[in-house]
């Protein structure tokens, strides 16, 4: 395809940060913890890295792939791969674009809260102890301020564009994140009650399983890889030629995990440890109590029981969260404001205005409406939304792409594609077996 003038990151190292920047964000630390807590924890852990490896990872490449051959907004991306029928490929775009904004509309509450215990400590520490109140007790009035702040700081990184915008925050606190979170697991695990945690995530018990269950982790899976929605396909179409897609889909896949198991493992123990200090978090018949919010009463404990290292501890460890979420909401954002840019030919900073206002008008009906929309947005969204359309895609790469066409994509940045093993398996492998596993999954 045509290269043209568009922005590309600047390094392979640029992209694989960015990538991961994309993936590892609430859905690792929020998301994963709060569905293997109420799925039985290790059972779940190991339907999910199932369906991590088994389909989320051969589908990043195939996403990743189409975006980079298509070099343009996802729309222009997947007409290229099915130029017999643009009507339908550009449907998938759209498609593909509206899921990715409904994720954010919810996305973005989530991360307000963020802001609400980042903050909050702070407020209280200095005597503000009511506006600290406010930021942490669950409102409408702060989902609402805290959800705008957050888009606001998305769409303001965004119009900047992708590599002056998106890779600079990618590149830095990722290290800085895994280092913190690998001293909060230290020390939760000294502290009374942590090994029943541990012992739920990591033994499991096969009376938890089932057919939900595993629809869940595939949903997970899904959302945690960003995939399904277009994002990235998108940051495949910013990604040079010499990068080696089938070896970077694997480094963000595991890097991805490990931020999640690593969040497991200290969600979990922190959730034992909250309890054993009197915070309540089953209720009797054993059904885990305002799961939403799980994480938002769990870490807050724990850093009140680390003294005055914990204040400390607490607001880093929610600025790097919020520079997580952020590198998320921007791979999802740059979805519908790339359609917008290339295919209306609009100006960036009109297309992220009003595509994010349209976002936060949305996203503001979910805060009003908190009780009937929050879940079901999620669960329509990772649960059938991410997997059809991700099985769709699989579909365009398995059956109506050129399978020659495939080959040569993926061999620019790997010339000795056709002697590995990847190439053995990945192409039949997309073409047969993801379908065949959604689809069972689905009817399961
Ligand atoms: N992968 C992100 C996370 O785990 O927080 C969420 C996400 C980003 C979902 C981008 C979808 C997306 F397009």
């Amino acid at each position: 395809m045509a290269s043209g003038s568009r922005a590309h990151f600047s390094s392979r190292l640029g992209f694989i940060l960015a990538a991961a920047g994309s993936a590892v964000g609430l859905g690792n630390i929020w998301g994963f913890p709060t569905q293997a807590a109420s799925n039985g924890g290790a059972v779940f852990l190991f339907v999910y890295l199932i369906m991590v490896f088994a389909l989320a990872y051969p589908l990043l490449v195939a996403e990743l792939t189409i975006g980079r051959y298509g070099n343009a907004n996802p729309i222009k991306s997947l007409r290229a791969v099915w130029p017999q029928q643009r009507g339908i490929a550009t449907l998938m775009g759209i498609a593909g674009m509206i899921a990715v904004s409904m994720i954010l509309s919810f996305y973005a509450i989530v991360a307000g809260w963020l802001f609400g215990f980042l903050v909050g400590p702070v407020l209280d520490a200095i005597g503000m102890t009511q506006a600290a109140e406010w930021l942490e007790s669950f409102s409408a009035s702060r989902n609402l301020v805290l959800m705008i702040g957050f888009m606001l700081l998305t769409i303001l990184v965004v119009r900047n564009g992708v590599a002056n915008g998106i890779e600079r925050w990618s590149t830095r606190l990722m290290p800085l994140l895994l280092v913190l979170f690998v001293v909060m697991v230290g020390y939760i695990l000294t502290q009374p009650g942590a090994m029943d945690g541990l012992k739920m995530f990591l033994v499991p018990d096969p009376s938890h399983f089932s057919p939900k269950l595993v629809v869940s982790a595939m949903g997970q899976a899904f959302f945690s890889l960003s995939l399904g929605v277009c994002s990235m396909m998108v940051y495949g179409s910013y990604i040079q030629k010499d990068v080696n897609l089938p070896k970077t889909a694997a480094q963000v896949a595991l890097l991805d995990t490990a931020v999640a198991f690593i969040a497991g493992l200290l969600i979990l123990p922190a959730m034992f440890v909250a309890q054993h200090n009197g915070v309540e978090i089953y209720s009797e018949s054993g059904a885990l109590l305002s799961s939403d919010t799980l994480v938002f009463s769990v870490l807050p404990a724990m850093f009140e029981t680390m003294g005055g290292a914990g204040l400390f501890i607490g607001v880093l460890f929610f600025v790097l969260m919020v520079i997580a979420a952020l590198t998320s909401s921007i791979s999802m954002l740059e979805v519908p404001v790339s359609c917008a840019t290339e295919e209306l030919k609009q100006d960036r900073k009109v297309a992220v205005w009003w595509i994010g206002g349209l976002i936060t008008l949305f996203s503001a009906l979910i805060v009003f409406n908190f009780g009937e929309l929050f879940g079901l947005v999620i669960s329509l969204t990772t649960e059938y939304a991410q997997p059809i359309l991700g099985m769709m895609f699989a579909l365009l790469v398995g059956w109506v792409w050129k399978r020659d066409k495939v080959l040569q994509e993926i061999r620019e940045g790997y010339p000795e594609l056709e002697q590995g093993l990847f190439w053995k398996i990945w192409p039949w492998y997309v073409r047969v077996v993801c379908p065949i596993l959604m689809l069972m999954v689905f009817f399961a």
